[in-house]
């Protein structure tokens, strides 16, 4: 694998790969990688000539009182990783190559009518991080398809819509989610959990399956069942930050006639913030 911490020398590596007619895949991260991201490297590899991963924990994204400072940064363990399952490049730029003018750079990519809600209403200005820096890194990779996983439902859908609006050149493919054999998605921010709260945080994904059972059986009494499920995970010990059912496609809360559903959550641990969705269509 080759890596490269400069934009310069991967895009002269990447006009070689265009040029040879390669496919190029692309899977961008903020590192920590698990098992989540690198399926999302060989779902890449399975359609792509060769696959570009980005590792750069994007300050960008995350507000005043985030995380950003204690994100895990375990760069030599997640470059054995990729090395593992022969991805091709590695991204893995400073700030300063990626921000040149600083954190103050005045251009900004946003898509707003669906980063007001769910995540984004708990974390302004968190999305215009991410579609700013997804930009940016299309830019410098130039790639064929970009891959991006389902367990960040609402990242997933404003990329594709950004992506469709500005006319990117690129095919945005969705991985699906990976999680721990008692349903916890894997992410991570799971390191910050406590043992104490281990056993009980798979509650969240529990309460998704349950309102799924509940809308398939044909409940349609959205506004209730999601206080039952709040419900249920403030009993597990949590504070919600939301559960919603939603229109799978705009994001806005579900009619009662939608027929593809994802019911969204987003909770609270001692030490993280944690969220999961499940798409269900009704017939
Ligand atoms: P990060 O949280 O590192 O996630 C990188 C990619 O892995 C995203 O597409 C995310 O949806 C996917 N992913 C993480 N956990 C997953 C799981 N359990 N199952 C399936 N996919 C999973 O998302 C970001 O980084 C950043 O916002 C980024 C897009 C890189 C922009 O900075």
């Amino acid at each position: 694998m080759q890596v490269f911490h400069h934009i310069r020398s991967l895009r002269d590596a990447l006009a070689e790969a265009r040029r040879a007619g390669k496919r190029i895949g692309f899977v961008p991260t903020m590192g920590n990688l698990h098992d989540a991201h690198l399926a999302l490297v060989k779902q890449a590899q399975s359609t792509c000539d060769c696959v570009v991963a980005s590792i750069f924990v994007n300050r960008l994204q995350f507000g005043l009182n985030e995380d950003w400072d204690r994100y895990p940064r375990t760069l030599a363990d997640d470059t054995a990783k990729l090395e593992s399952i022969g991805c091709d490049y590695l991204f893995c730029p400073e700030e300063t190559e990626m921000y040149p003018n600083g954190m103050d750079e005045q251009t900004r990519v946003i898509v707003p009518a669906m980063t007001d809600v769910l995540c984004g209403a708990s974390r302004p200005g968190h999305f215009e991080g991410v579609t700013t820096v997804v930009t940016k890194l299309f830019n410098i990779v130039q790639p064929d398809e970009a891959v991006f996983g389902v367990k960040d439902f609402q990242q997933l859908a404003v990329i594709r819509r950004m992506a469709e609006d500005l006319c990117m050149p690129v095919k945005i493919t969705a991985g699906e989610i990976y999680r721990e054999d008692d349903g916890l998605a894997l992410s991570s921010r799971n390191g910050f959990i406590t043992d104490d709260e281990r056993p009980r945080v798979s509650q969240l994904n529990r309460t998704l399956n349950w309102l799924g059972e509940q809308i398939k059986a044909g409940r349609r009494d959205f506004l209730a069942l999601q206080d039952e499920g709040r419900g249920q995970i403030e009993n597990a010990g949590f504070k919600v930050d939301y559960l919603e059912i939603c229109n799978s496609r705009t994001l806005k809360p579900a009619a009662d006639d939608d027929r593809e559903l994802t019911v969204l959550g987003a909770m609270y641990t001692e030490g993280a913030r944690l969220i999961d969705n499940i798409s269900l269509e009704v017939v």
